[in-house]
Parts: C-alpha cells; structure tokens; sequence
C-alpha cells in the first residue's frame, strides 16, 4: 500500500503542482495531514486507505479537469491496476462522494465523511480566505463588488452557475462550512478557523464601510 500512496502523491505532484486554483500540491498534503489527524481521533483503523484518498480526492475534480467522465475513468483503471477489486471499488465510489457540491451531503463511508470534513477545514480559517480569493482570481470574478449582493443556492448547479464575488463567497459558502462537518473531531478543529473568518469579515467590513 505504501508504494500506491507514493505513486498517488507523485500524480498529485504532477498534475496539481502548478494550480494557481488554491488546489495546489500543498493544499491536498494538508488534506493528508489532517484527514489522519480524524482518522485517528475518530478510532479508524484503515489510515492507509484515508490517507490513499486524500492524495487522490482532487484528481479527478469536475472544476479542475477539462473531462471529468474521461479522468474518472482513468482513475479507475488505475486503482484497478494498483489496489485489490474491492478496494478499487470501494475507493472509487468514495472519491464520488467527496465535494461540497452545493451543500448536498451525500457521504456514507467514513472515509469519505473524514476526507470530506479534511477538505472543508482547508477552506476555512486563513487558509481558506487565501484559497478563496485565490479562486476568484482562477475564475476571473471580482474580489469585492458592493453591488453584488450574496446570493443563496439550492442545487450544486445553481452553485457552480452563481455568479458573485469572492469576499461574497465566504458567507455565501465559508460561513456555512462549520455545518456541512460529519465528524466531532473535524467540528472542534473547525471553531477556532471559524472564528477566524468571522473575524476577517468584520475587519474586512470596518475598511470598506460597510
Ligand atoms: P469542493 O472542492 O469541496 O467541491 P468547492 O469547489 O466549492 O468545493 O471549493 C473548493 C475551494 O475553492 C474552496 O476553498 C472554496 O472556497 C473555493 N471556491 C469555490 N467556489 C468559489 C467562488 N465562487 N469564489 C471563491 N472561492 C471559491
Ligand atoms: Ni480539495
């Protein structure tokens, strides 16, 4: 297992290594590190397999990749050469159920909830205000536009469609990250980033005069 997790962090490497998205190398490698601290917490005892799917959770990523049924199906044939069958196929319906997607949660392995919980703690905090402006740059929206008034979502396609600003997105999205967690673990590591961003709003509001 340990070679399948150096050869999924090298595909990281090679693929995400320049992302200027705010879904770098790094940002996976701190999903890694923080999926394990959960796991551990929470008593799981496959870290191999938490660990093979946090290096691999953004590879195959619908906002990330030109064709996202054809990089799936990479994906699979390469679990399929790399791991057991099941292990293969309980990998791959895992990574389908990690990503905010508009707010719909749809994890059932604890795998996926505890790389899910690891993901949305990297867009929280000051890790995330970077990651989100980031973003926006990626996607050319405006950082900040009092114009344009935060707007609420349904469905992960009215999600990915809105149209809105970064510093809109951290209550659009940010904000509400502390109640989309499935672990007690990932919820206490989440209040002090929490904090963090409520903090940076109100600064951010006393600058611009709100
Ligand atoms: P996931 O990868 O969990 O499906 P997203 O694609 O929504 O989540 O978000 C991944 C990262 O990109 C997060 O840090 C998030 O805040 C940021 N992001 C997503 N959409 C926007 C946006 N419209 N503006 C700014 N940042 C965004
Ligand atoms: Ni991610």
């Amino acid at each position: 297992m340990q070679e399948t997790i150096n050869k999924a962090k090298a595909l990281v490497k090679q693929q995400l290594g320049e992302d200027t998205s705010g879904h770098d190398y790094y940002h996976v490698a701190r999903v890694v590190k923080l999926a394990l601290e959960i796991a551990r917490k929470e008593g799981v005892a496959d870290l191999d397999m938490v660990e093979l799917l946090a290096w691999l959770h953004d590879l195959a990523d619908v906002k990330l990749v030109d064709d996202a049924i054809a990089a799936k199906h990479t994906m699979d044939e390469w679990l399929k050469h790399e791991l057991t069958p099941n292990d293969a196929t309980l990998i791959s319906s895992c990574l389908s159920e990690i990503g905010f997607k508009g707010g719909q949660m749809n994890a059932t392995h604890v795998f996926s909830k505890i790389v899910n919980d690891a993901d949305k703690l990297d867009a929280m905090g000051a890790v995330g205000i970077a990651r989100c402006f980031a973003f926006g740059a990626y996607k050319q929206q405006a950082m900040y536009a009092p114009t344009i008034k935060p707007q609420s979502f349904e469905t992960e396609e009215a999600y990915r469609q809105l149209k809105s600003t970064s510093y809109n997105h951290i209550s659009e999205k940010l904000l509400k990250l502390k109640d989309y967690l499935y672990t007690t673990t990932a919820k206490e590591l989440a209040k002090s980033r929490h904090d963090f961003l409520m903090q940076f709003v109100a600064q951010f509001e006393e600058e611009v005069g709100v």
